[in-house]
């Protein structure tokens, strides 16, 4: 019901009621408490219900653990949204690595701009892409974007929580970018909602070619994959399969997995 409601209103309605909602919270936290710089007010942080910190830093350590990222990686975080995942790389990326995020609405872009001032190898960048859940107002698509950076720039690229709001035709471009910023042996670490054959898809009624969609009034709300296609998909660009990580969303209930999303790691051969 809750949920409904969430894809009723518009992007800035759902804006306005979060930051109302945690205004007592976020004002007494102001006051009270002194809340680290990189953690942005509650009714601010548009990305999810979880705690921002928590989550940050356990994706981090299982990128960390997964993943051959040093502390003098350059790194690319699309979909940075307000910086749940840049916060625990600014405290771990020395001089000489770099971090790069980019978002398609300006809101969380700002508050990084401004908060992340004492790292200068930080950059946060807004490119205005339509997307039914987050921006009603662009015009461009995701599925044409060419990502403004160098062949080879990245020693890893990550998407948390992006994919699974992406239309089929835009995923397989920013796969296809990915390849191309990623350094031959670097890696894209993604959630994704992927589905088998004998899933429980409750989540996702509306059956596509390849995919399946959560609500069909807002596309972008949430949207599965079939693995077969991102796997194979993948490969034809030239990936090599890594590793995945089931999420609990098929379960429903936490146990051992490392998200709710699945997570795929995909490799740029050498
Ligand atoms: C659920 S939030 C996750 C944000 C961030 N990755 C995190 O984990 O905190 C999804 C983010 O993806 C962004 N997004 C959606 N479509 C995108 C696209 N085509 N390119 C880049 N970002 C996109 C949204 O604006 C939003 O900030």
């Amino acid at each position: 019901m809750l949920r409904r409601l969430y894809f009723i209103l518009s992007p800035l309605g759902r804006r306005i009621v979060r930051r109302i909602y945690y205004l007592p919270f976020d004002c007494f936290n102001r006051v009270v408490r002194k809340s680290e710089s990189l953690i942005p007010p509650k009714g601010m942080s548009y990305v999810g219900s979880g705690n921002f910190k928590l989550l940050g830093d356990k994706f981090f350590n299982h990128i960390f653990e997964t993943t051959k990222v040093s502390e003098n990686s350059k790194i690319l975080d699309i979909g940075c949204g307000i910086g749940r995942i840049a916060r625990p790389f600014a405290y771990y990326l020395t001089k000489s690595g770099k971090y790069v995020g980019f978002d398609i609405i300006d809101y969380g872009i700002r508050w990084c701009k401004k908060n992340y001032k004492k790292y200068p190898n930080f950059y946060f960048e807004h490119y205005p892409l339509k997307n039914d859940l987050y921006n009603l107002s662009a015009n461009k698509s995701a599925s044409e974007f060419v990502f403004p950076y160098s062949n080879n720039e990245f020693d890893l690229v990550v998407l948390i929580s992006v994919f699974t709001h992406m239309q089929k035709q835009e995923v397989v471009n920013y796969l296809n970018q990915i390849y191309r910023v990623l350094q031959p042996g670097a890696y894209c670490y993604a959630t994704f909602f992927l589905t088998e054959s004998n899933d429980n898809q409750s989540l996702f009624p509306y059956n596509f070619e390849n995919y399946s969609l959560h609500n069909l009034k807002v596309k972008n709300a949430n949207v599965a994959y079939d693995k077969g296609f991102i796997l194979k998909t993948s490969e034809e660009i030239g990936y090599k399969f890594y590793q995945s990580f089931d999420g609990w969303w098929k379960t429903e209930h936490k146990a051992d997995n490392v998200d709710f999303q699945d997570i795929l790691i995909l490799q740029k051969p050498k």
